[in-house]
């Protein structure tokens, strides 16, 4: 099944997508003021890497005020079910150098659609990755060392720009200097070929 995956590029500009409006990156930009990062997710994270990766700080948070701005700005153009979210990713141990968030396959969506309000750094880039081995459960998040995965891309996204992500194959995020602030349309059940296919307009 994995063998598809490199047949098509995993993460794709969306340059026909709307940018989201003022008032839906003040209110991401406000929530992040509010939510001071804990070492949970970069404890979880450190799990399966050896000592050398300096795992990120990173959490997608749903805020039903959110959710509103977002079902009536983008509703009309993307009419599958969506889940709006907050993406934090920040260094906690920047005395231990840039940071990182290991390949994963996640958890509850099927396809991501990724705004960077603040893009990590400038040398933050996204990978995707083919697996060495065979181990694919859909829908459950699977962190792997990097030696379980072999390259197939890697995205220096843009600030302020539209990507979608095939977030059901294995994906990671590199050299996070500085917070890294995502609004993401998350899409639990239409994979990332069929939604290119379907909202090829917006590429
Ligand atoms: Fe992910």
């Amino acid at each position: 099944m994995l063998s598809n995956f490199d047949k098509y590029q995993m993460m794709q500009e969306l340059s026909n997508l709307p940018k989201p409006s003022e008032k839906i990156i003040n209110h991401i930009t406000n929530f992040y003021n509010n939510n001071k990062p804990n070492n949970a997710s970069s404890k979880w994270f450190s799990k399966t890497q050896n000592k050398s990766i300096n795992c990120a700080e990173g959490k997608f948070f749903v805020d039903p005020n959110l959710t509103i701005l977002a079902y009536l700005e983008f509703y009309s153009i993307i009419s599958d079910k969506f889940r709006p979210d907050i993406g934090i990713l920040q260094n906690i141990f920047p005395e231990r150098g840039p940071c990182f968030v290991p390949p994963h396959i996640d958890k509850s969506r099927s396809t991501a659609l990724l705004f960077a309000i603040e893009t990590g750094g400038p040398e933050c880039t996204t990978s995707c990755y083919k697996t060495k081995h065979d181990l694919y459960i859909p829908n459950e998040t699977i962190m792997v060392d990097y030696d379980s995965v072999e390259i197939i891309s890697t995205t220096r996204t843009k600030p302020m720009t539209w990507y979608a992500l095939n977030v059901q194959a294995y994906h990671s995020v590199e050299n996070i200097t500085d917070v890294r602030l995502l609004f993401s349309l998350s899409i639990p059940s239409l994979p990332y070929d069929l939604f290119l296919k379907k909202y090829n307009h917006l590429i």
